[in-house]
């Protein structure tokens, strides 16, 4: 067997060699820059984009893990962002949030929370297998966060329009239940869940609801602000106990970077993690990092300064038009079909009569890296402002790879849907 491993260099590379280096490994990649990726990369305008990265420099070095004892900077501009975003939500007085490194991170630490509620609640359950109802359309998050804590995951089916059947969630409830979830929207097809259904139900039955805001948590509001009917999924549903919401997507701001609020400060407390047991003395935190970029706060806190109420109403007004144009421009394009109606910008779309595997694969080899879903099959990109500009290009490939697909039915992928 050859041993591929890579020897630990002596060192004394400069700068421009080692620039020319990351740029040559780069530079085989998928043109983000110019809308054709699906996902992974989010930008509104270069403006914005600057003052991110500018910021994120200036407290390069800082550490978040740091704010109470050094960096008080950093704290008070965490503070800052969760405040805003407790302002968004509409969550009450009692209300308090974390800054965290992404939405995986974020549904972890709630559903930590979750689960210290029920176990305040109900001592004798300790050690036993407790359970979160779920939408089947969840993201893996989730997974992970239940096979950390072993939580059994149920996963509830939809409705016809692909959002969470609130009937199927009640069934699946007992009480063993520490939690539900609905999210908004869905990454599989976009759609926000019935909230204040599950709110309803989680009230009656007293369990904690979480709502997955990762991808419309900073925008969603925005899209109702300027009068799209995006449904409402925040803490005005009396039963909604904890949502989480990226500001690395549609936030606009540097990664790493969500956040997790909560509508009470004690369950902020049920997330953290306290320990007494090492020669340092108490250490706690309320999220599941240790060390956090300090640069990350700064961004955040200076995109959501720039931009404002005004400069997000502006990103989602142009998010807006521009989904309505790609629905529009697949809509129009005989044999495919939208599987959902978005309710912010990820659309999901495939065909009844030819194999829509066949199209995305015609469409990488024309440098367009394509989303996949398989139930139903179907072609997904979570759309953001740097699709734009590459509309026209991607519209007439899609058409004529469709036109290919078509012409020979028969033919099917070997392609599988993968994340
Ligand atoms: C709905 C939803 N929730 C959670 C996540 C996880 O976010 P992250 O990748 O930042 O951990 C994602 C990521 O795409 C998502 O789409």
């Amino acid at each position: 067997m050859t041993n591929t491993r890579n020897l630990f260099p002596k060192g004394g590379r400069d700068w421009p060699d080692l620039q020319r280096d990351i740029r040559a490994r780069c530079a085989d990649d998928v043109d983000w820059q110019h809308g054709r990726t699906p996902l992974f990369v989010f930008r509104n305008d270069q403006e914005t984009y600057e003052i991110g990265r500018n910021a994120f420099f200036e407290c390069f070095s800082e550490n978040a893990l740091g704010r109470k004892r050094a960096f008080f900077g950093i704290g008070s501009m965490e503070k800052e962002v969760l405040d805003f975003g407790l302002d968004l939500f509409s969550a009450p007085e009692s209300g308090t949030g974390a800054f965290t490194s992404g939405g995986t991170e974020s549904i972890f630490i709630a559903i930590k929370a979750a689960r210290e509620a029920h176990r305040d609640l109900n001592p004798s359950h300790r050690g036993e297998t407790l359970n979160i109802v779920v939408p089947i359309t969840v993201h893996p998050a989730f997974d992970k966060a239940a096979d950390a804590m072993d939580l059994e995951m149920r996963r509830a089916p939809l409705r016809a329009d692909k959002r969470v059947d609130p009937a199927e969630m009640q069934k699946l409830i007992d009480d063993r239940t520490i939690a539900m979830v609905g999210s908004a929207p869905c990454f599989p097809h976009g759609v926000v869940d019935p909230i204040d259904e599950l709110s309803a139900i989680a009230l009656d039955a007293g369990i904690w609801l979480h709502v997955d805001a990762c991808v419309g948590g900073w925008m969603a509001p925005f899209f109702t602000r300027i009068g799209r009917p995006t449904p409402n999924f925040d803490f005005r549903f009396e039963g909604v106990r904890s949502i989480s919401a990226d500001l690395h997507k549609f936030g606009y701001c540097p990664k790493p970077a969500s956040t997790v609020f909560y509508r009470d400060v004690t369950d902020l407390e049920r997330a953290t993690f306290k320990s007494n047991s090492w020669p340092n003395g108490p250490f706690e935190t309320a999220t599941l990092v240790g060390t956090r970029p300090g640069g990350a706060v700064a961004g955040a806190w200076a995109v959501l300064n720039h931009l404002g109420t005004e400069g997000y109403e502006d990103a989602a007004r142009r998010l807006a038009e521009m989904t309505d144009r790609y629905c529009e421009g697949i809509s129009a394009i005989e044999g495919l079909e939208l599987w959902s109606k978005p309710d912010l910008s990820i659309i999901n779309y495939g065909s009844s009569e030819f194999d829509i595997f066949v199209v995305a694969e015609n469409m990488v080899s024309r440098g367009w890296l394509s989303g996949l879903t398989r139930e139903p099959k179907g072609m997904h990109a979570m759309m953001s402002l740097l699709h734009d500009g590459s509309r026209e290009e991607f519209l007439s490939d899609l058409q004529e790879c469709v036109y290919l697909a078509r012409s020979s039915p028969k033919v099917e992928s070997q392609l599988h849907a993968k994340y």
